[in-house]
């Protein structure tokens, strides 16, 4: 099936408004692009609830804390739309920069606790961005369902957090971190990452499971878990720990003691690469 690309609002609007028209369902996945299996599992995820599929393509500059970042980040449309056309995607949104900010906006979606911890504390203004950005593709898409990865586990409860806040009438749905088979979640970034770096880049996920193990053995106190984490980093020369927390997965409020679901995160600096990981744990 021939993939539809989609540059304007208006374009994107009079396609999805037919479907819906019709009683099909659209389903929306928003990415940045440089689209991997992780972006891919979620269209398989999508195009299994959905009539139609719409990617959303689109560098979003207001949720990049440093200008380097924003200006690395890799492009590459040509691929980007072959992959999505194998995976039976009906349409791509991408839009320019003055497309969605045709001038400086003065209206924010902003989600005040659960952005104070984690990402949220050390980039400011990241999840306004995010939110923000994701109200106005919603408003524009109006698909029925969206779909997020967990790997970004905060930006996912930012997103659900918003949709319930401000009534969008769109299902919200999670889809599972996707991996390498060493265990280094699949992201973009990874492209960055030396040889030597993608060689020791797992060791984040191996320290992850380790801790979920420990919980999952009893251990209750989240500074013990967390102090084995940051010791196991530690053996790692070329790694330095933004955070390691154990949070609360709906509030992503750093706990305590553990009880029930918890989630422990981490963001690490793999030489000049920021990655970040996280896993879902019950306590027993
Ligand atoms: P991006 O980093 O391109 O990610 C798009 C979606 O893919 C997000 O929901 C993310 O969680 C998911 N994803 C990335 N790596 C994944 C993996 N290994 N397994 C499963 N899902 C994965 O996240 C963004 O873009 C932006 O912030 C966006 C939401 C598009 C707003 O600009």
């Amino acid at each position: 099936m021939k993939t539809r690309l989609l540059r304007t609002i208006s374009q994107v609007r009079e396609y999805t408004f037919g479907i819906r028209q019709r009683g099909l369902k659209v389903g929306c996945v928003p990415t940045m692009g440089a689209l991997h299996a992780g972006h891919g599992s979620l269209i398989d995820h999508a195009r299994a609830e959905s009539d139609a599929v719409v990617v959303t393509i689109f560098v979003n500059p207001i949720q990049f804390d440093r200008k380097d970042d924003y200006e690395r980040y890799a492009k590459g449309l040509e691929s980007d739309l072959t992959f999505c056309e194998l995976r039976d995607v009906d349409a791509v949104f991408t839009p320019s920069v003055e497309e969605m900010y045709p001038e400086p906006i003065a209206t924010f979606v902003d989600s005040l606790d659960l952005s104070n911890y984690l990402c949220g504390a050390s980039r400011p203004g990241h999840f306004r961005g995010v939110a923000t950005v994701v109200a106005k593709l919603f408003n524009i898409v109006q698909p029925d369902a969206a779909f997020f990865g967990e790997k970004d586990a905060q930006q996912l409860a930012v997103i659900q957090q918003m949709a319930r806040d401000l009534n969008f009438p769109i299902r919200i749905v999670a889809v599972p971190t996707v991996r390498e088979s060493d265990g280094l979640a699949l992201s973009s970034r990874n492209q960055r990452l030396t040889p030597e770096e993608r060689l020791n880049a797992p060791a984040i996920y191996q320290a992850l499971t380790e801790g979920r193990r420990m919980i999952e053995n009893g251990e209750w106190q989240a500074e013990q878990v967390k102090t084995t984490l940051l010791n196991r980093l530690a053996g790692q020369p070329a790694f330095r720990v933004e955070y390691v927390d154990i949070v609360d997965p709906k509030t992503m409020q750093p706990v305590d003691s553990i009880s029930g679901d918890v989630r422990i995160a981490a963001a690490v600096w793999v030489g000049s690469t920021r990655l970040i990981d996280n896993v879902l744990c019950r306590a027993s």
